[in-house]
């Protein structure tokens, strides 16, 4: 095998159309990210119809515009990798018809990436010396779960959420309180001027999976207060609530995290995906994990929510391998962690 393997990753799962170019799987030459969020906040989340639509408006630019800013033509690649699931259909089919159009024309191997690999695999971006074996928390918009990174694209799934995503929580938590989408940023933001032990919410913890999730029992929670405030004519303290509402969700991340790490007997814990850009998750992470002498690893915020050089990234470690897709690639929207 070649020194020096260049990818070309495209990711149009959901709302961001968004091109890489990669070296080696940890060298980011360009990352370009053309987000639809403004374009959705007025339906209050993602339309998935018009996420495709813009998707097939962007993508050509955006490709274009990661290769120069590379300094590269698709002559210097490797090969190239495109998200073919899980997300929505009509979305990952502009990422994955254009990938194999690309890989066709100019004679390149195709790889497809699952989304969800892609967001652990953002850990090694900025953390060269982060290998598996190692805990992953993944929180994102569609994805919560609890994961042994065995290998490069080997998993062992812990626990995973019940009902609600860890992200979805926070959007519909943000839309009840009105700050609008999406919802997790907002109240990351909100929460910053309020009292996190303002209301006790509840934290579900599940009989006899002690490594699973549920989140909507602490979403009707906060409806709940929110009703009865209103029923009685009482003011809400947005600030207070979103920060007791957060606070919940955190203590539960990390306490679950942690314990897994000890308990399998890991000391190297990294968190991934959308939520993992939150301020107090990251804060009350690196806390917990300081006291029990776990070295803790997080991306960049950039690099925590949708983008292409993660899955340039996870490519590379399939590319080594071996792992080559025909011209049958199609979008799987379920596709599972670890399935291929
Ligand atoms: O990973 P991602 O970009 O897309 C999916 O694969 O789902 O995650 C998006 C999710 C959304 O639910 C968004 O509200 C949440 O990540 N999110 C946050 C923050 N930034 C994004 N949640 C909490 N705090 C944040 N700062
Ligand atoms: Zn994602």
């Amino acid at each position: 095998m070649k020194e020096e393997i260049t990818i070309l990753a495209i990711e149009s799962s959901c709302d961001e159309t968004a091109a890489a170019v990669v070296t080696n799987g940890r060298t980011v030459l360009s990352n370009v990210i053309s987000s639809q969020i403004a374009l959705h906040t007025v339906y209050g989340g993602v339309v998935p119809e018009i996420a495709s639509r813009k998707h097939i408006e962007k993508i050509n630019q955006v490709i274009e515009a990661a290769l120069d800013e590379a300094g590269k033509t698709l002559t210097d690649m490797d090969a190239v990798a495109v998200t073919y699931g899980p997300g929505l259909v009509g979305a990952l089919l502009v990422g994955v018809a254009e990938a194999k159009a690309i890989a066709y024309a100019s004679g390149l191997p195709l790889i497809g990436v699952h989304h969800i690999e892609g967001h652990i695999a953002a850990n090694f971006i900025e953390n060269q010396d982060l290998e598996p074996p190692f805990i992953c928390l993944v929180v994102s918009g569609g994805h919560t779960h609890l994961v042994v990174v065995k290998d490069y694209g080997e998993f062992q799934i812990l626990g995973r959420t019940r009902d609600d995503a860890a992200g979805e929580a926070f959007d519909k938590v943000a839309r009840a309180i009105g700050l609008g989408y999406p919802g997790g940023p907002k109240i990351d933001k909100e929460a910053r001027n309020g009292d996190p032990h303002a209301i006790a919410f509840p934290k579900a913890r599940i009989e006899g999976a002690p490594y699973d999730f549920s989140f909507s029992g602490l979403k009707s929670s906060v409806l709940n207060y929110l009703n009865h405030a209103k029923m009685l004519g009482e003011q809400v303290n947005c600030a207070d609530l979103a920060a007791s509402f957060q606070q919940a969700v955190v203590d539960v991340l990390v306490e679950h995290t942690v314990k897994a790490a000890k308990e399998f007997g890991f000391n190297r814990v990294a968190i991934a995906g959308g939520v993992a850009s939150n301020t107090c998750l990251r804060a009350a992470m690196r806390q917990a994990c300081g006291q029990a002498g776990i070295r803790f690893y997080y991306p960049s915020p950039i690099y925590c929510t949708d983008n292409a050089a993660m899955i340039g990234c996870a490519g590379y470690y399939e590319y080594r391998k071996g792992v080559r897709h025909g011209w049958d690639l199609n979008a799987v929207p379920n596709l599972k962690l670890g399935e291929r």
